[in-house]
């Protein structure tokens, strides 16, 4: 045999199909988080080293995302808009009223395999199953018919890089972990007191000083506290933060920034001192808390500030939301502030909350202005909500109930459930962490619908996020071991059905998954493997 032809036989794709009388088992799948439906058939679609992935236009993201996948295990797979052969995997975008906006069918049989949904977002979510099954079992695919789609809309992951940063690299793994568990909102917590991370090319001062601490405290601290002396920081350029926002839209994950305000904004008033109310001096803070230094809600300069920063931010991110903070802003200042208190005696303020209230609502109709909507933390209730704001229930579930009824989008991130910082197990080896438990198993059992609301309110609860603030994670290493497997129950929590959760089940399909983490390389945590009760 000649060897162009050797390649046109090689080109003939996939070896075919075997139909073994092998009734294939739930267990055979174990997907992660668990799709509405799984059927097993009988028998297996044997894949062969050259596999064609046969794609409609729309579905061109999903069919690249997979040929990777395949480059990465070495395998070469070629892409055609060839549809309806046999022997291939096919990618279809239908228009069918069937197929809810990220929900997709996925169909191996005889005729190999094939993956239909209405967007591309669902063809993704698709491939990401496959994906999954293919990493158990090899090129030996089981015959399954799948049809799936998630719960919830927003299904976030957040990170804070304020109190430590991580590279790009690290950046687009986080990303890519998030894709491969159907997770489709990343919030990224870009400014804090203790360091600002975004590149604004207007403020310089921003990447030359509010960039950088000069140390950072030991542990918890005590008393005395101790220090360690070395300065730190760094930040996001323009350039890099595009590339990760196009590496998160080629996985369907949208990027929600956070610039902090009117609180967690000492480091901006170290570049800025005459954002803050007394004018500073002001540094970087070296430990954790709440710090009473906040940005002046009297002077025009805040405001002016703000919107240039916000200008930059918008047009780096293209997605809907703009996350402003607003959580734990310390009054004090404010109260003691001649600029701060004219503002509350001309605008005929009640008091400081109504002021917080003020700062928001005006920076809401900046963003609004510019085509985006605001996300804020709970305390954005206070003294009034913004008129479009969505929020972000943290401090329990309270400020998302009484967003629901006041008709605002509300996303779910109640500490006891949803804060992937806290502690996951009791023994004495766990590394150091801010405090709180919060067990796998309870990430599993969270609810985000609460039953106070009525079920016409439900509506508003778009879904849930686990929040991740990294205090005292100072590697990546550390954000993985805190993150996974928790992150595991939360998907399930934000895509599965309600009624199909349960958390035996949930270990059960982990320990397979627990490989698949191990190939993609994550430090996870290991307090759940080989669990099963
Ligand atoms: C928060 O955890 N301060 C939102
Ligand atoms: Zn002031």
């Amino acid at each position: 045999m000649t060897k162009s032809r050797g390649v046109v036989l090689l080109l003939f794709v996939l070896a075919g199909c075997t139909n073994d009388k092998v009734t294939n088992s739930p267990d055979s799948f174990s997907i992660i988080p668990k799709p509405v439906t799984l059927t097993p058939g009988n028998g297996f679609f044997k894949l062969s080293d050259r596999i064609t992935i046969a794609h409609s236009k729309e579905g061109n993201m999903s069919a690249s995302f997979l040929v990777d996948y395949f480059k990465d295990k070495k395998i070469s797979a070629k892409l055609t808009s060839d549809l309806k052969k046999e022997n291939q995997i096919e990618l279809s975008v239908l228009q069918d009223e069937a197929f809810k906006k990220e929900g997709y069918r996925l169909v191996v049989n005889t005729n190999g395999v094939l993956i239909q949904a209405s967007t591309d977002a669902g063809l993704f979510y698709g491939v990401q199953s496959l994906i999954q099954i293919l990493s158990d079992n090899g090129k030996q695919i089981p015959f399954v018919e799948i049809t799936d789609a998630p719960r919830f809309s927003y299904r976030g992951l957040h990170l804070d890089v304020g109190r430590h940063m991580f590279s790009i690299d690290f950046i687009k793994k986080y990303i890519d972990l998030m894709a491969r568990h159907k997770f489709n909102r990343f919030h990224w917590h870009l400014t804090e007191d203790q360091g600002w991370r975004i590149e604004i090319k207007k403020y310089p001062k921003l990447q030359e000083i509010a960039a950088y601490r000069k140390e950072t405290l030991i542990g918890h601290g005590g008393n005395p506290k101790n220090y360690d002396g070395a300065k730190y920081g760094g930040f996001y350029s323009q350039q890099e933060i595009k590339e990760v926002v196009q590496y998160a839209a080629n996985r369907h994950v949208t990027i929600i920034p956070e610039i902090e305000l009117p609180g967690h904004s000492l480091a901006a008033l170290s570049a800025y001192p005459d954002l803050g109310c007394t004018g500073g001096p002001y540094e970087a803070a070296t430990k954790w808390g709440v710090f009473e230094e906040v940005y002046c809600a009297g002077k025009e300069n805040t405001f002016k500030f703000l919107e240039n920063v916000l200008d930059e931010v918008m047009e780096l991110f293209p997605g809907e939301y703009i996350h402003i903070g607003g959580d734990e802003c310390p009054k004090a200042s404010w109260k003691k502030c001649t600029y701060c208190q004219k503002r509350i005696k001309d605008e005929g303020l009640k008091d400081e909350h109504e002021l917080q209230s003020y700062f928001i609502q005006r920076i809401e109709k900046y963003v609004n202005s510019r085509g985006k909507q605001i996300i804020g933390w709970d305390e954005i209730l206070e003294g009034g909500l913004a008129p479009n704001a969505t929020v972000m229930s943290w401090r329990g579930e309270a400020g998302g109930i009484a967003a629901a009824k006041q008709n605002h989008p509300v996303i779910m991130t109640p500490g006891n459930w949803c804060y992937l910082d806290h502690y996951q197990d009791t023994t004495k080896t766990e590394p150091l962490a801010i405090g709180g438990f919060t067990p796998v198993h309870e990430v599993c059992a969270y609810e985000p619908l609460p039953p106070q609301l009525f079920e016409s309110e439900t509506k508003f609860i778009l879904g849930a996020q686990g929040n991740v603030w990294t205090e005292y994670m100072k590697t990546s290493d550390h954000v993985e071991y805190m993150v996974y497997p928790r992150a595991c129950a939360l998907a399930e929590v934000v895509w599965s059905p309600k009624e199909s959760r349960d958390y035996n089940d949930f270990l059960q399909r982990m320990q397979k998954h627990f490989f698949r983490l191990d190939a993609w390389k994550v430090n996870s945590a290991n307090h759940i493997r080989k669990e099963i009760k």
